[in-house]
């Protein structure tokens, strides 16, 4: 390449360009888009590691011409019918998903890891994961409130790809929430929305070689989905049941849910006080909400919490999956929980540290199994952040955190891998959000 060709290659990769004019409007005929929107927009308020949102969604209908698919944006709240390549009927099929009603939808969960990353590295694909599945829990209990929802991890992620051209623009299916809409049926939900039809302008995603490149070192490490017969849908525990804890906060699916979802927000510090017990095990008691999935019995993710300042129980470990017994620990200090998260000092006066954890084989001996439990990991911390939000607690999820030195502090049995971190507390409304800095501050990178 000579010396001109090579400049100009260089110029044309840092120039960027407005996206062209809007396609033409498209008026949808079914009412599912409908369904589909009204949940997706109360839903798409979720926790995100460094606020990123790598998640899109694309909705699955019944339009006048049979089943369409739509690409969603909550956040520019802007809507747009997609060209496919063959029949959405017939793909939705092979990848597994059930027949709807012409009110129905699929909205298929769909992540972009490179921008989680580009940010973070190679933890960067497990936050991108651990986001999708807070998306997917927060959708399938704010859908729950049009009728019937359910969610699906063990699809068939070939067809998907295929029909909405994800492999080729670096991105993979997640899920699928299923929506049957049966009481309240939204009408007025379009309105402020842009619906537009891109079928003839194309979706034309710019993939750069940057992102072309992280996409051609993961790709090869990504399970393939699932192409045994489909799993039954169970309403079920995402995490293994303890003997004693109830819910006691009065949420689940379909039952005054987005009302804990538009209310949850992350502690951006947390004050060094006692907390109240009661409060602690409301928040806690939301990790036992029902949710319907395809995903099998036993699930083997566990829940232990550390108590460091909770007014009536003993500093320790407690199991909160499975006997519920308390393990003694040595004081933790301050310095030390914020050491062991990374160095983030606003972590580190937390009342208490919930441990979501698995053992290490779970996680090493297949891609299907490490993917379910980081979605029940991703699932039980959106819970917990509803909990949390409903009882009037504090909560800050954690990806930076050292896996062996908190289950070694813990004393975790010694299998155990943590996969996830909450620090509840009194929240200090005062502090900024450091993990919003561009800079990867949950890993200590600065
Ligand atoms: C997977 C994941 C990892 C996160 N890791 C951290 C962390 O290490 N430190 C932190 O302060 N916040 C962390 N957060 C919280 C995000 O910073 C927070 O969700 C985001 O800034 C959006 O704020 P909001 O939750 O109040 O809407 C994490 C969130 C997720 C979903």
């Amino acid at each position: 390449m000579s010396q001109t060709m090579a400049a100009t290659e260089f110029w044309e990769r840092m120039s960027v360009r407005a996206p062209g004019a809007e396609p033409p409007g498209y008026r949808p005929t079914g009412t599912g888009l409908r369904h589909a929107l009204a949940a997706l927009e109360t839903a798409a308020a979720v926790p995100s590691a460094g606020a990123i949102r790598p998640c899109e969604n694309y909705v699955i209908t019944t339009e006048a011409d049979g089943l369409a698919a739509f690409h969603v944006d909550p956040a520019r709240r802007r809507c747009a019918r997609v060209a496919v390549p063959h029949s959405v009927t017939l793909a939705a099929a092979a990848a597994g998903l059930p027949v709807i009603p012409e009110s129905g939808a699929h909205v298929v969960v769909v992540v972009r890891p490179w921008l989680s990353m580009r940010k973070y590295g190679d933890r960067g694909y497990l936050y991108a994961q651990l986001d999708a599945a807070h998306l997917a829990t927060n959708l399938l209990g704010v859908a729950g409130e049009f009728g019937d929802a359910e969610l699906r991890l063990r699809i068939n992620r070939g067809p998907l790809a295929v029909l909405l051209g994800l492999a080729e623009s670096c991105r993979e299916a997640h899920s699928v929430v299923t929506l049957r809409p049966s009481g309240r049926v939204v009408t007025g939900v379009l309105a402020g929305w842009t619906v537009v039809d891109e079928r003839q302008a194309g979706r034309g995603a710019r993939v750069t070689p940057l992102e072309a490149a992280c996409w051609a070192q993961l790709a090869p490490l990504l399970d393939e989905g699932w192409t045994g017969p489909s799993s039954p849908v169970r309403a079920d525990t995402v995490v293994a049941p303890h003997e004693r804890i109830r819910v006691s906060v009065p949420f689940g699916v379909g039952a005054t849910w987005s009302r804990a979802s538009r209310t949850r927000f992350s502690s951006k510090g947390f004050l060094r006080e006692t907390v109240p017990a009661d409060l602690v095990a409301d928040a806690l008691s939301a990790i036992q909400v029902l949710l319907p999935t395809d995903l099998p019995a036993q699930p083997g993710l566990h829940v232990s919490m550390l108590v460091r300042r909770v007014a009536g129980l003993r500093p320790g470990t407690y199991r909160l999956t499975g006997t519920g017994k308390r393990r003694l620990v040595g004081t933790l200090s301050d310095a030390l929980v914020a050491r062991l998260c990374m160095g983030q000092n606003h972590i580190g006066a937390a009342s208490a540290v919930v441990l979501l954890h698995t053992a290490r084989g779970d996680l090493v001996d297949s891609r299907r199994l490490l993917r379910e439990q980081v979605f029940r990991a991703g699932a039980t911390a959106q819970l917990l952040y509803l909990g949390a939000a409903t009882a009037g607690i504090g909560i800050t999820a954690v990806g930076g955190f050292d896996s062996a030195q908190w289950a070694h502090a813990a004393r975790l049995p010694g299998d155990q891998e943590v996969l996830y971190v909450l620090a509840l507390g009194a929240d200090d409304e005062t502090a900024p959000k450091l993990d919003r800095f561009s800079s990867a501050y949950a890993h200590n990178e600065s």
